[in-house]
């Protein structure tokens, strides 16, 4: 039987800081097709803290634990169930469930892991890199698409967009918020401004946009697009809506909205395969390349959830239970 079991638990919705604790949790019995995964370590992304706040209250069921990605090395497994994967490392998607030490999940969930691939590559492997190749796929094929921008550049999926569309022969826009040192030089063809005034008149018209701002700043940046452009709505980090007059001022856009639970959940075993078969070839050629801020013990993660909020163009936060 697994030992014993500890985590960051939600009890209710509210702020991170306010709610999450870290404490024992009980140890549940496996299901059939259930498998115990005992946790190297786990990211903390925006999109962990989003069901903490209540902001999907009608699927997440309380306590819960966040994280919806992560690493580790199956522990147990239902007796009656494929003992194939049992002490293999794996990234066990579809729930949260991340940031403890045991979290038990269906095995049709479990996603192996190649040797080559280091614990830190593989626990940031699904959810941005997955996103950003989805999207550039599916966004990309218009051969008349030539300039694509994107804002929040300093952020982890931001990066993996900018190398997949130069990929691609795309020129690339990065919108940040405000200068910084690290960004002369960065992968971006050009680099624009919102703290400057000019910002939209700089972007002159792109073709493609991806935006994970939304408010006032992601409308912004879809009215800036040329007529006939495609702007691509995959975040909300100001947490404010994309403006509803944006559909009646600009009727010529094509505006996509993208979530890759969406994907996940209706995608099948061999394609969710494939998708991850793919992305670890681009973390093989540095393609993806996630940075890393700090690895920190479980009992940090409050520390590591302000530190990613305020810090989160320096890289990821690992929390390792
Ligand atoms: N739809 C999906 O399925 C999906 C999948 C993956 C990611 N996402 C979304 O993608 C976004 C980025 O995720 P990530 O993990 O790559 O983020 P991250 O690495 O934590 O970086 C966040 C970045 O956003 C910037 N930022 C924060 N608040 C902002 C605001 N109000 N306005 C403009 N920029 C702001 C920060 O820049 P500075 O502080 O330096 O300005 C930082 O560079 C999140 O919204 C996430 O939910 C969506």
């Amino acid at each position: 039987m697994p030992s014993q079991n500890r985590g960051v638990v939600a009890h209710q919705f509210g702020q991170p800081l306010d709610v999450l604790q870290i404490e024992d949790i009980a140890t549940v019995d496996l299901e059939p097709n259930a498998a115990t995964i005992r946790m190297i370590a786990s990211p903390i992304n925006p999109s962990d803290l989003i069901p903490v706040t209540g902001a999907y209250r009608s699927r997440t069921a309380l306590p819960f634990v966040p994280g919806f990605e992560g690493v580790g090395v199956i522990e147990a497994v239902h007796a009656e169930s494929d003992q194939s994967l049992l002490g293999k490392r794996v990234i066990p998607i579809g729930s949260a469930g991340g940031w403890q030490k045991l979290k038990t999940t269906s095995l049709r969930w479990c996603i192996p892991v190649p040797d080559d691939i280091s614990d830190l590559k593989a626990t940031t492997a699904y959810i941005n890199p997955l996103t950003a190749v989805r999207m550039v796929e599916a966004h990309t094929e218009d051969s008349k698409i030539r300039t694509a921008v994107v804002n929040a550049a300093g952020s982890a999926i931001a990066r993996t967009l900018a190398q997949l569309l130069r990929n691609k022969g795309i020129r690339t826009v990065g919108v940040f918020r405000k200068p910084k040192a690290e960004h002369v030089n960065s992968q971006w063809d050009e680099v624009v401004y919102t703290s400057e005034g000019t910002w939209v008149e700089q972007l002159r018209g792109a073709d493609l946009a991806f935006d994970c701002v939304g408010g006032t700043d992601g409308t912004k940046l879809a009215e800036s697009l040329r007529y006939g452009g495609r702007f691509i709505h995959y975040g909300l980090l100001t947490g404010q809506p994309l403006t509803p007059q944006l559909w009646e001022n600009r009727p010529d856009l094509t505006i996509d909205l993208f979530r890759l639970r969406d994907w996940v959940h209706v995608a099948h075993t061999h394609e969710l395969q494939s998708a991850f078969d793919q992305v670890f070839d681009l973390i093989r050629s540095g393609v993806v390349d996630t940075h890393i801020q700090e690895e920190l013990p479980l009992e940090d993660a409050l520390r590591g959830i302000e530190l990613s909020v305020t810090h989160a163009s320096e890289g990821k936060i690992i929390l390792r239970p």
